[in-house]
């Protein structure tokens, strides 16, 4: 199995990047903020719950997040692999992911982490928001917010998978396919 964690802070590129990588290597994407944002459309209780925080671009509770990926590892057993987009964020998270993993005898073939400059990313993000109805898009506050999250809360998440050997940081910078290459020589190297 290629188990991927696609890194890098919000407006990386990680969901971009994982359509990509889904059409070339036959994954499974699991992007954790994607199934959080169905949870919230169809108005569930986990729905409901997670909103305001997301709104505010503050994390939800671990448990939530990995009882999600959990189910997900459940009903694929078959899958060729994953790509992990937007999780594990915390070092919490990351153990846990490894235990789901470990269960079904398998693990993390590689960590890759885009690289983009927050100037960069505010530009993107708030370019994003004036069409995508994503509450957290819309003002330089939050999406400052979400960066400083990402920081205090997240960004220690690069250096788990660094002591396991299994971190590469790729530059997120350039157009949607110069990306998609760098990221496609790391796979092909792993
Ligand atoms: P989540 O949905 O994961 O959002 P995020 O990580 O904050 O960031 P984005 O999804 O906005 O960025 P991305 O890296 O996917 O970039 P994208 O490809 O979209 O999380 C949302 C919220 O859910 C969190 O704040 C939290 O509340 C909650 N949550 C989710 N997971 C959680 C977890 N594990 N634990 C706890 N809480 C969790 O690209 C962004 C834009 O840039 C797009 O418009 C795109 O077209 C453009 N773009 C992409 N690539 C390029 C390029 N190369 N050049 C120019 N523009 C580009
Ligand atoms: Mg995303």
């Amino acid at each position: 199995m290629l188990n991927i964690v696609l890194f890098g802070p919000p407006g990386a590129g990680k969901g971009t990047q994982s359509q990509s990588i889904v059409e070339t290597y036959g994954l499974i994407h699991l992007s954790t903020g994607d199934l959080l944002r169905s949870e919230i459309k169809a108005e569930s209780e986990l729905g409901l719950k997670a909103k305001s925080l997301m709104d505010a671009g503050k994390l939800v509770p671990d448990e939530v997040v990995i009882g999600m990926i959990s189910n997900k590892l459940e009903t694929n057993q078959d899958a060729k692999g994953f790509i992990f987009d937007g999780f594990p964020r915390t070092k919490e998270q990351a153990i846990a992911l490894d235990k789901l993993l470990e269960n079904h005898g398998e693990t993390i073939t590689k960590m890759l982490s885009l690289e983009v400059a927050d100037e960069e990313l505010i530009k993107r993000l708030l370019e994003r928001g004036k069409d995508s109805g994503r509450p957290d898009d819309q003002n330089k506050e939050v999406i400052q917010g979400r960066l400083d999250v990402y920081n205090e809360q997240t960004a220690i998440v690069k250096e788990y998978y660094s002591t396991q050997g299994k971190t590469e940081e790729l530059n997120g910078i350039g157009t949607i396919p110069e990306v998609f290459d760098r990221i496609k020589k790391a796979l092909d190297n792993s």
